[in-house]
């Protein structure tokens, strides 16, 4: 992806999670500079991955086939074997009208993806596991805001405002937005975009940056520059 999209990407985001009155922390809105300047203080803030981080899945694509991320806490796999200290994660994302997340699950993480303002989010589910595909019949039961329910394999939810969908390893689940742009939170055990990512489809997670003007922010990949 070119840095001038990526810079448009999150100068749009920033507006659109910010009509919604949700607030960022401090490092969201440092420059190069400043994260140069910040990058001792922050070590913990780029061992955590927090921040923006923008996905076209690799399809040079972005309106159809991406996402907007910004990653807000995470604790690390340390955490999660000794079950102490953060064991959780927390993003905001975006998710554009019509714009697909692609087929995908984890092997260790559960997430809560849930609605936090703009237009309903859809959410296409079947069971499977990494490396085996889908299960095209059996349906699939899943929870939404702690009630159960069944989904046929292949069928879409529709999640409103304010609701949630507990995704669990085995579920493998594809979204977008419906009728609009939709501000998406996501509530997790730790999160490992490097390694805990089973795309159906092979797809790169995170993008190669052609640089044509200078970064208006960082994304995550851009950590390993500093
Ligand atoms: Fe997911």
């Amino acid at each position: 992806m070119k840095r001038s999209e990526l810079n448009e990407i999150i100068r749009e985001g920033e507006k659109f999670i910010a009509s919604f009155g949700f607030k960022l922390p401090e490092f969201a809105t440092w420059s190069p500079d400043d994260w140069k300047r910040n990058r001792h203080r922050a070590a913990e803030v780029i061992r955590a991955r927090l921040g923006w981080d923008i996905t076209d899945f690799g399809r040079g694509d972005f309106e159809n086939l991406g996402l907007l991320l910004f990653t807000v806490r995470n604790g690390s796999a340390d955490n999660l074997k000794t079950g102490k200290g953060m064991v959780y994660a927390e993003k905001i994302m975006i998710s554009r009208e019509n714009q697909v997340t692609p087929f995908h699950t984890h092997k260790v993480k559960t997430e809560d993806i849930i609605v936090r303002g703009g237009a309903p989010l859809e959410v296409r589910l079947y069971n499977g596991e990494p490396g085996k595909g889908i299960d095209d019949n059996a349906p699939v039961k899943v929870r939404m805001d702690g009630i159960d329910h069944e989904v046929p394999a292949g069928g879409v939810v529709q999640i409103h405002p304010g609701s949630s969908i507990t995704l669990e390893p085995g579920h493998v689940h594809s979204f977008w937005a419906a009728g609009g742009d939709c501000l998406v939170g996501e509530v997790s055990t730790v999160n490992d975009d490097e390694t805990d990512n089973y795309f159906l489809d092979m797809v790169s997670r995170f993008p190669d940056v052609e640089e044509d003007e200078p970064p208006y922010r960082l994304i995550v990949p851009d950590y390993a520059k500093l």
